[in-house]
């Protein structure tokens, strides 16, 4: 075995070791580390910690070895608070910008609100949990240190169902998410439903008194609308849609593009889900939603007209990519609050660059693309004021932020 030093951490959260050959991946290895190890390929395996960094910590959980599910629990938080701030400053640099960087609003452990777990039939019954460290082999969690504790509830269910439903070689994957009414699972990869199938799921709704059940996008049972709060309405989103991924972090968002939409009395909120953003900031503002998925929109609309003393919020369904709004259908709008996908919203982006919006809060999850639309709107008339970063998936490599971006007169 060699000794090699870490340079650097990957995208991935992974050590690097720069070799004649390229980059050499070393999981849970940190910058500065001596380590011993055998290079495979493009990875270090085998790995000794010959001289540790003074950034490692002992992890909090005790299935951090094995499980997948984290990649940074050896780091201290400052360290990782630091390495996501970079992460986002060398996105930005790489497109020649600068901003100042906000201190990072972290989400405190035991606050996740949803995940993916993966579910096998076994011999004795069946198991729950995450896929190990780079591979498909299932490892239970019943410690977990990311998730809420209501969220934990859905392991025992998630093994029933698979051993009412999951094939006996393939693998059930069972979204869980905390609603006021309960859990919501949705499933896929298990048996085709028949009637049979659909009687046994529906008797484990009623016993786990679980909000929803849905198996590969059909509902099974629904003892109670699965609701989230937004702001002063409550909406039940359709099975598996896009949800912020721990309420701490989604507040952590939404005060700070309260605060960049200020007193605005016209918003737009382009990519709005199910009303994230549109329905808190409904309470003193006009708002158009526009969103891509129908039934989204739908969710959104049955939970403002169902609240009390909302402001009007309309809303489109509409594919952003392909049909942007236009710079006269920006117009009279006070502020835009925009929040795409991983891919971004070149498209959108262009058409806001020719806007007269005054101030455009920019919600990323991908400071690669943030950063390439935010060069399109400073090459515009937008200045960049400043960045918040927000950490709502703590112990991984995810980086999440909001911008604001200012019309120069
Ligand atoms: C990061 S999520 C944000 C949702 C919402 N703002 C929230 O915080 O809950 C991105 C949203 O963009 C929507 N989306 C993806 N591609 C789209 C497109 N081409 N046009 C419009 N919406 C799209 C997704 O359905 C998803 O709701």
């Amino acid at each position: 075995m060699q000794t090699y030093q870490i340079t650097r951490l990957g995208h991935q959260g992974d050590g690097i070791v720069q070799s004649d050959e390229g980059a050499i991946f070393a999981p849970m290895t940190l910058p500065g580390e001596e380590v011993r190890g055998r290079i495979d390929g493009q990875k270090l395996c085998d790995i000794r910690i010959a001289t540790p960094s003074d950034h490692r910590v002992s992890p909090d959980c005790r299935h951090y070895k094995s499980c997948g599910g984290c990649q940074l629990q050896h780091a201290s938080d400052g360290f990782v608070a630091d390495w996501k701030l970079g992460v986002v400053q060398q996105a930005l640099s790489a497109q020649g910008l600068e901003a100042p960087l906000r201190p990072i609003l972290t989400s405190p452990p035991q606050t996740r609100r949803r995940a993916s777990l993966s579910v096998r039939r076994t011999k004795k019954g069946a198991m729950a949990g995450f896929h190990a460290k780079g591979s498909d082999v299932i490892v239970e969690v019943p410690d977990c240190q990311l998730l809420h504790p209501e969220v934990m509830k859905a392991m025992p269910v998630a093994e029933k169902l698979a051993t009412i439903g999951g094939s006996r070689k393939g693998e059930l994957s069972v979204l869980a998410t905390m609603s006021l009414t309960g859990l919501d699972l949705a499933v896929s990869g298990g048996k085709p439903l028949d009637e049979a199938l659909r009687i046994a799921l529906s008797a484990e709704v009623e016993a786990y008194k679980l909000a929803r059940l849905s198996w590969d996008g059909e509902v099974i049972g629904q003892r109670e609308p699965p609701l989230q709060q937004f702001g002063a309405a409550q909406v039940a989103p359709p099975a598996g849609a896009f949800l912020q991924a721990t309420p701490e972090g989604e507040q952590d968002l939404l005060t700070t593009v309260q605060e960049i939409v200020g007193k605005a009395k016209q918003v737009i909120d382009l990519f709005a889900g199910c009303g994230t953003f549109a329905l808190p900031l409904a309470k003193t503002a006009e708002v158009h939603a526009v969103e891509g998925e129908k039934a989204m929109m739908a969710a959104l609309d049955r939970g403002w007209r169902q609240a009390q003393g909302l402001k009007k919020v309309s809303h489109e369904a509409r594919d952003l990519f392909r049909r942007p709004l236009m710079p006269d259908e920006l117009r009279k709008t006070d502020a835009v609050v925009i929040d795409p996908p991983r891919a971004g919203a070149e498209a959108q982006v262009r058409e806001l660059a020719q806007s007269d919006v005054p101030v455009i809060a920019f919600v990323s999850c991908n400071p690669v693309t943030f950063a390439r639309d935010a060069r399109i709107l400073t090459d515009g008339p937008y200045q960049l004021d400043w960045v918040q970063v927000v950490d709502q998936f703590r112990w991984s490599s995810h980086v999440e932020l909001v911008a604001k971006f200012s019309r120069m007169a």
